[in-house]
């Protein structure tokens, strides 16, 4: 059993992320930790807050990071994910319970603390908070299991011709993690553009019970941003499949770099120094979709 720690900014993949988590008795969620992204740290945090009472997700939410760790927040990409940054899902009905006490930071902190050795941190956001910890607290480079990261773009970017978005979104802070002494995991855009939802598996799913109707409802103002694939991309399910069905990705173990300036801000590069890192660079896609599909319904 993998105790797992996600730290979110929901967004709709992030809420399929979620979706996949509650199917899988393997994984167990220790906490949910949230961070500015695809909409604002109120929004996500209440979004974390909302998936929790909709999925009946038995883990404390703790808001994490407003904004990066030295640029001003970039606008929210309300044309992926809404003005709610849930796609526009009515979110009305579902009582909501306030955040959980304490630091994002702080707490990803004390829970690696608490169980050595266990604890894998999954990412799918900007990586402040996990800089944040990072610097408060270098012994726990030391002490986690892992850290897999949804994020980074070699061949080309989805914010920017040469950047992903959750790096773009803090460069300073994703090149902090990607160069610390911790087993780093990183999912990027080449191997997640491959692994999409079309609308007519979201049909199919939605006549498939409560879950596969949520996926297909969550996800209608999601697919409409990814129109050229009738569908829509599970970047962030991708990273959790990376650990549960690692077989379905190419790795290339290298160090790894993040251009901090100019055009390719947020790049993610190869480089000739640092802390190794396995890099999915590829993914059946396919078959990670199905995975999906079967484990939800
Ligand atoms: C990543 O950015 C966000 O839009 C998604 O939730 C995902 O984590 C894809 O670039
Ligand atoms: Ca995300």
């Amino acid at each position: 059993m993998s105790l797992l720690i996600l730290d979110t900014d929901p967004g709709v993949d992030d809420a399929l992320a979620l979706l996949y988590l509650r199917a899988r008795a393997d994984l167990k969620l220790l906490a949910i930790t949230t961070v500015f992204g695809n909409a604002d740290v109120e929004t996500t945090t209440r979004n974390a807050l909302w998936l929790r009472a909709r999925l009946a997700l038995p883990a404390p939410v703790y808001r994490g990071a407003a904004g990066p760790l030295t640029r001003p927040r970039g606008a929210s990409p309300t044309h992926v994910h809404g003005e709610n940054g849930l796609g526009d899902l009515d979110l009305s009905g579902v009582a909501l319970s306030p955040a959980d006490p304490g630091a994002a930071h702080e707490r990803i902190i004390e829970l690696v603390r608490a169980h050595p050795g266990k604890v894998t941190i999954v990412a799918i956001g900007p990586l402040t908070n996990l800089a944040l910890a990072l610097r408060a607290a270098p012994d726990i480079a030391n002490l986690v299991a892992g850290v897999t990261i949804m994020g980074g773009a070699f061949a080309a970017g989805n914010v920017t011709p040469f950047a992903e978005a959750n790096i773009h979104n803090d460069p300073e802070a994703a090149a902090g993690v990607l160069a610390a002494p911790w087993p780093v995991t990183l999912v990027p855009l080449d191997a997640t553009l491959s692994c999409v939802l079309t609308n007519a598996d979201a049909r199919e799913l939605a006549q498939q019970g409560e879950a596969g109707r949520f996926a297909h409802d969550v996800t209608r103002g999601y697919a409409k941003a990814y129109e050229q694939l009738d569908g829509c991309v599970l970047h962030d399910v991708a990273a959790l499949v990376s650990l549960t069905r690692p077989e379905l990705f190419e790795t290339r173990v290298a160090p790894v770099s993040v251009a901090l300036s100019g055009e390719r801000l947020g790049q993610t590069v190869w480089a000739e120094s640092g802390p190794t890192i396995s890099v999915r660079l590829r993914a059946d896609g396919a078959a990670l979709a199905r995975h999906f599909r079967e484990t939800v319904a």
